[in-house]
């Protein structure tokens, strides 16, 4: 059954709102972009004018009052996400907000306080969930066709030099809400829960290598996961060496994906166990290759409204990876084996990520570019 054309507006019209409204323009028998809004409101109509959107507006609040809207998407800086998803939410409108969804575990209870007494719902963006391999291992490891999942690694080893800190919002505690563990691997362990399940613990480290920023430059945990997996997750944007790697290692099989920004099904492999090579036939079933990226997830979202769900990733998905980033942080400047839930909301880890700082807040900043 076709569903409707539905009234979409982005909120922020900086970098990543070019993918959000290529990707609408991709699917316009399914939506329509009727606006845009920017606190920068020569930025806004500037963007309304090159993606031929017809009203630009300098805020949520004018945008509401004054649209029909069935979906914002939100891709503003991180600060600014629970904010304006409540302003949504009271509005009765649906969001779709940019990673990471909220600062902090505590705005993610307000906003599954408010989504609950709403017309209207929030997903967040992690787009790598939604490539066709990454739906077909999932399908094939809850089949058991892969045998038990043994270990996992998850690398996000990525470079940002000190201009692409120059942005104000980057880098900070109080706007981005963490470094490359809130910033970028989150994409890249996001889809590694999203295939291995609930995770248990976690012990973590995380540290200023050689950024000039007052969050982390690189971090690394080991987790354990309710089905008896282990994985080891690392994120950096120190690695002038750039890659997006996992790697899951099966009883019957090794599946992997390689890519940096995002993949399709020529980035992934699966190699059989010996004496497993039946596996493959799963594994090479034709279907189509969908790549990974805001088209893929804003389908999804849309055929989730068109059955009257709430699209995902739902806010219980990704509290869940929220969690994650939460005990990987405590993990690190605790010196603590960290669990699943364990972060309630009297810890200092639920307001904010560095919880009552990073243990380096009083120190001198990296060096860089020494004369
Ligand atoms: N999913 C991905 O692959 C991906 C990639 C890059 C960035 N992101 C995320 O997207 C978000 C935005 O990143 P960006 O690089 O586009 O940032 P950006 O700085 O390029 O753009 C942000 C825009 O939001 C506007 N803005 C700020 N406050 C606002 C408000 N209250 N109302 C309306 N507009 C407001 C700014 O003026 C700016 O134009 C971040 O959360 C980032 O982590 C996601």
């Amino acid at each position: 059954m076709a569903g409707r054309r539905y009234r979409t507006a982005i909120v922020g019209t900086g970098g990543i709102a070019v993918a959000h409204v290529q990707a609408l323009h991709g699917l316009a028998d399914r939506a329509e972009v009727v606006a845009v809004a920017d606190v920068d409101l020569s930025r806004a109509k500037t963007f309304a004018e090159r993606w031929d959107v017809p009203h630009a507006y300098d805020g949520v609040a004018e945008l509401l009052d004054t649209q029909q809207l069935d979906l914002v998407h939100l891709c503003t800086p991180p600060e600014r996400h629970a904010p304006l998803a409540l302003e949504c939410l009271r509005a009765g409108v649906t969001v779709l907000v940019e990673k990471p969804p909220t600062l902090s575990l505590a705005e993610m209870d307000a906003l599954v306080a408010a989504e609950r007494v709403s017309a209207g719902h929030v997903a967040t963006v992690f787009q790598h969930r939604f490539g066709s391999d990454a739906f077909r291992l999932r399908r094939m490891a809850a089949a058991a066709e892969l045998g038990r999942p043994l270990v996992a690694t998850c690398s996000t080893l990525w470079y940002r030099d000190e201009d692409y800190f120059a942005a104000p919002w980057r880098g900070t505690w109080e706007s981005e809400g963490g470094g490359p563990t809130m910033g970028h691997g989150i994409h890249q362990f996001d889809l590694l829960l999203s295939v291995l399940g609930p995770w248990r613990e976690v012990t973590a480290l995380a540290v200023r290598q050689a950024r000039s920023t007052d969050t982390e430059d690189v971090s690394m945990a080991l987790v354990s996961f309710d089905n008896g997996a282990v994985a080891s997750v690392v994120n950096s944007v120190v690695s002038p060496r750039q890659t997006s790697a996992l790697r899951f290692d099966y009883e019957h099989a090794t599946v992997e994906v390689d890519h940096l920004y995002g993949y399709d099904d020529k980035d992934w492999t699966l190699t059989p166990a010996p004496g497993h090579d039946a596996v493959l036939a799963g594994w090479t079933a034709a279907g189509a290759d969908v790549a990974s990226g805001h088209p893929a997830q804003l389908a999804a979202v849309f055929d989730a409204l068109d059955r009257g769900e709430a699209p995902p990733v739902t806010l219980a998905d990704a509290r869940r990876t929220m969690d994650f980033v939460a005990a990987l942080y405590a993990s690190a400047f605790t010196g603590e084996r960290v669990r699943s839930g364990q972060i309630g909301p009297d810890s200092p880890f639920a307001t904010r990520m560095d919880g009552t700082g990073a243990p380096w807040k009083e120190t001198q900043r990296p060096v860089t570019n020494p004369a």
